[in-house]
């Protein structure tokens, strides 16, 4: 089997979105593998976004990810899981997320976008070490 890693990010568990994204994972026929509500702290936000440090938008981002708790989540499926979960996802940008991604109906804003997927089977495979280290 073939496993990536999702954020909900804390405006979608502030919105109370939880439900509705792990939903759509699940109705696609992804499996929830793992699974955790948790303010995620500023070092593990920082070596999370690490590709990141030193952008014009890497302290807003570190600040918002760890604003309040978030839901961590493993996913598995048959293969390309992490390419699945990020078309499903959408684009980063709210004015390229197409209508049926869940930023592309969910969302509005750049930075609060709801949710984060790993980008590749490497990231998913560091990422999954970083916040689940005993799975
Ligand atoms: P994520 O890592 O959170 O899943 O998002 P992503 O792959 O779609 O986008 P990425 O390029 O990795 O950027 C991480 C997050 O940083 C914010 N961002 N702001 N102002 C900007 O130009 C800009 N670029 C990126 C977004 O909130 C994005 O989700
Ligand atoms: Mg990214």
């Amino acid at each position: 089997m073939n496993r990536t890693f999702i954020i909900i990010k804390p405006d979608g568990v502030r919105r109370g979105l939880i439900g509705e994204v792990l939903g759509r994972f699940e109705e696609r026929g992804l499996k929830i593998v793992a699974a955790e509500l948790r303010t995620i702290d500023t070092a593990t936000a920082i070596d999370h976004y690490a590709e990141h440090d030193g952008k014009p938008f890497f302290d807003s981002l570190v600040s918002f990810i760890t604003s309040g708790p978030a839901l961590l989540a493993v996913l598995e499926g048959s293969a390309d899981t992490w390419r699945t979960v990020r078309t499903m996802i959408g684009a980063t940008n709210p004015a390229d997320s197409a209508p049926g991604t869940i930023r592309g109906d969910l969302g509005l804003e750049m930075g609060e976008n709801i949710i984060h997927g790993s980008d590749s089977a490497d990231s998913a495979e560091r990422e999954i070490g970083l916040f689940f280290p005993n799975l």
